[in-house]
């Protein structure tokens, strides 16, 4: 784990970004042993570890094809290269809440695999009141990233005047944005696309769990 651990990491542009505009996309991030790390992490895993991804409430959860296909695999800080990431998180966990007084509490990170063609459709990670997601952080995980690839995230601004922001999975960018402010998508790609999405919540108990 050596080659991996990079101490500490200056997340001032990720506070700045949030608390200017509420989202932020930070290129070349996340050093390069660690995405590698991550990634084999998932190579690893039985290929039944990655299930279709479900959305929806408690209650009511269902997987809907039609918008989302991506398979995911929660991390549970089974190895060391995931406690290793959710150790950087809750470092930066810890500059947000003493930055913007956030208040953020728990971090829960899932990898997510979109095959070729997979898709996430435009949504909201949180419904303001009805969810204790805060803040969203997306990783990619993947290697020589081109243009024609396709995949990109595209976020949509939360009024209809703000900019449209078109990113790229490349291994080692970072985005991060508010989760109930945001609307955004996985366009589908020509290739395979790995990439680790986590939430910070506050887990007020006056919310109701959600469990997508
Ligand atoms: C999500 C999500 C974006 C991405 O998992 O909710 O929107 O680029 N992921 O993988
Ligand atoms: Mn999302």
């Amino acid at each position: 784990m050596n080659a991996i651990v990079q101490l500490e990491y200056d997340f001032t542009p990720v506070v700045d970004a949030l608390a200017e505009s509420g989202m932020g996309v930070f290129p070349q991030f996340i050093a390069a042993p660690l995405i590698r790390a991550l990634r084999h992490d998932v190579e690893k895993l039985p290929q039944h570890a990655l299930t279709p991804a479900a959305i929806g409430r408690a209650h009511q959860l269902q997987t809907d094809d039609a918008i989302r296909s991506d398979k995911t695999r929660w991390l549970n800080g089974e190895t060391p290269t995931q406690r290793y990431y959710q150790a950087i998180m809750m470092s930066l966990k810890q500059q947000l809440n003493r930055s913007l007084f956030l208040g953020l509490k728990e971090y829960e990170c899932h990898y997510a695999l979109y095959e070729a063609g997979d898709f996430y459709k435009t949504h909201l990670d949180a419904f303001r009141g009805r969810s204790n997601r805060r803040v969203t952080t997306v990783l990619y995980l993947n290697e020589d990233w081109q243009a024609h690839h396709g995949g990109e995230l595209v976020i949509y601004p939360e009024t209809r005047q703000g900019k449209i922001h078109r990113v790229l999975p490349n291994a080692g960018t970072l985005v991060c944005f508010l989760s109930d402010v945001f609307p955004h998508e996985v366009l589908p790609a020509t290739r395979d696309r790995l990439s680790v999405s986590g939430w910070f919540r506050i887990d007020d108990p006056a919310v109701p769990a959600i469990i997508l």
